[in-house]
């Protein structure tokens, strides 16, 4: 058998050469275990950085990366199980609305999620605002509430991928973060060692997303969709906008209101219509429908019938939290302090500065900088114009909730500054801006 050095895959990934399987798992293997140093491993990350990989070899290292570590299936639930993915956003509680829409027009769904990072939020600190509600269930009871409810949404358990939280934590201090085969791997093999074997990915774009540019959005989401079929997984991708924060409300409880609202066919029209986009694509990977022209139809139908609002109350059920939160959204946490903003000028909105919004939400106590932190479930904002809109001065364009007067104040100031007033029309963005799919 032949030895294989870092050294020399550090060497041939720095000159553009192709990685072997065996080279490879030896790298990640060797890593997650300790053997091989964080400097060998930085180097061989920045050489990834400046020559890439080839997509035989992205597939290896996300198999390499899924091995690291346990690897969940649930026989119990069916083999095939289709689960959605967003690269994160700001107000993106799509995952919230999505899934009991989904789960209403017949498709089981057994998610895991994540708490939210920077400025952007994770469905478990936004679900976690609804009193009593459990993320924490083990196998049994998570098992037992996707039975009970048809659907069900827990926190990340297990040692999944410990390979990925050694190489991102390395990259976020090498500045190699910002490489599509090592993102691609990284969101991949998450869903894969969850046990996703059909996967939707919502790849965001804009000045609220991780991926600011529309042309590496989109070799993200075609790295990804290629990653799925190498590796036996359907994937679907649709590079969607962040250029605005998605429906109103951004901050957790906040988003659950909203949410409740969409299921009920009361709510904004973006986040409908990115939920329908989503929703046709789960039903199509669920064999439910052929077309997403089909799916659109079969989910409007069950909106028709309010049918996504009770697989919400049921799934609240099931996880032990108080559905009368449905009715009674005052029983989700409140702020002590509200702020209106208003419009100082007339003209149209032409700019929404959405990482700003992220972060004046986040300061606000929504959000965590550190993965460590505490937050504020009841804290947050509502901006209600978007894009191309006209406005007239004196018109209110956002609210603020949050602890206290200095920081309501201090957030309208900059949520002001955030939303740019011009004199000519801005064309409204639009929503769905590529599918990806093979
Ligand atoms: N999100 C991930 O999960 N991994 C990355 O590498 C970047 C964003």
């Amino acid at each position: 058998m032949s030895t294989v050095r870092v050294y020399d895959i550090i060497t041939k990934t720095r000159d553009g050469l192709e990685l072997s399987r065996e080279e490879i798992r030896f790298l990640i293997d060797g890593y997650t275990a300790g053997r091989i140093p964080d400097y060998q491993m930085a180097a061989w990350c920045m050489a990834v950085y400046f020559r890439g990989l080839s997509p035989e070899a992205t597939a290896e290292l996300t198999m390499a990366m899924v091995n690291s570590g346990e690897v969940l299936s649930w026989p119990e639930l069916g083999d095939e199980l289709v689960d959605k993915h967003s690269t994160g956003g700001v107000g993106d509680k799509t995952t919230l609305v999505l899934l009991p829409w989904v789960a209403a027009a017949g498709v089981k769904i057994a998610k895991m999620s994540g708490r939210g990072l920077g400025h952007t939020g994770g469905t478990i600190d936004k679900l976690s605002s609804i009193p009593g509600f459990r993320v924490d269930l083990n196998r049994a009871e998570f098992v037992q509430a996707v039975e009970e409810a048809g659907l069900a949404v827990v926190g990340q358990t297990g040692n999944l991928v410990p390979a990925d939280k050694k190489l991102y934590a390395l990259r976020d201090v090498t500045a190699t973060v910002d490489s599509i085969p090592l993102i691609a791997s990284s969101i991949m093999s998450k869903k894969i060692a969850a046990g996703a074997s059909r996967i939707v990915l919502d790849v965001k774009t804009g000045s609220g997303a991780f991926m600011e540019d529309l042309d590496k959005a989109r070799l993200l989401a075609e790295t990804m969709v290629d990653i799925g079929v190498k590796t036996g997984r359907r994937t679907t991708a649709l590079v969607t906008n962040m250029d605005q924060p998605l429906g109103h409300a951004v901050g957790n409880a906040l988003e659950v209101r909203e949410a409740i609202a969409t299921l009920q066919g009361k709510g904004p029209e973006d986040l409908t219509e990115l939920c329908l986009a989503l929703g046709a694509e789960m039903l199509i990977q669920a064999d439910k429908v052929r077309t997403p022209e089909e799916g659109r139809r079969l989910l409007l139908e069950v909106m028709e019938q309010n049918l996504p609002i009770e697989k919400f109350r049921r799934m609240i059920a099931a996880q032990g939290g108080d559905a009368r939160v449905i009715e009674k959204p005052e029983l989700l946490p409140q702020a002590p302090v509200c702020l209106e903003v208003h419009a100082t000028r007339s003209g149209y909105v032409t700019h929404i500065a959405t990482k700003t919004i992220g972060l004046i939400a986040m300061e606000l106590g929504a959000g965590r900088q550190r993965i460590e932190d505490d937050i504020d479930l009841s804290a947050g904002l509502e901006v209600f114009v978007k894009v191309g809109d006209k406005v007239e001065v004196g018109q209110l364009t956002a609210r603020v909730y949050g602890p206290s007067q200095d920081a309501v104040e201090n957030a309208a100031a900059k949520l002001k500054e955030a939303i740019q007033i011009g004199e000519s029309p801005a064309q409204p963005l639009p929503l769905v801006l590529a599918r990806v799919s093979r």
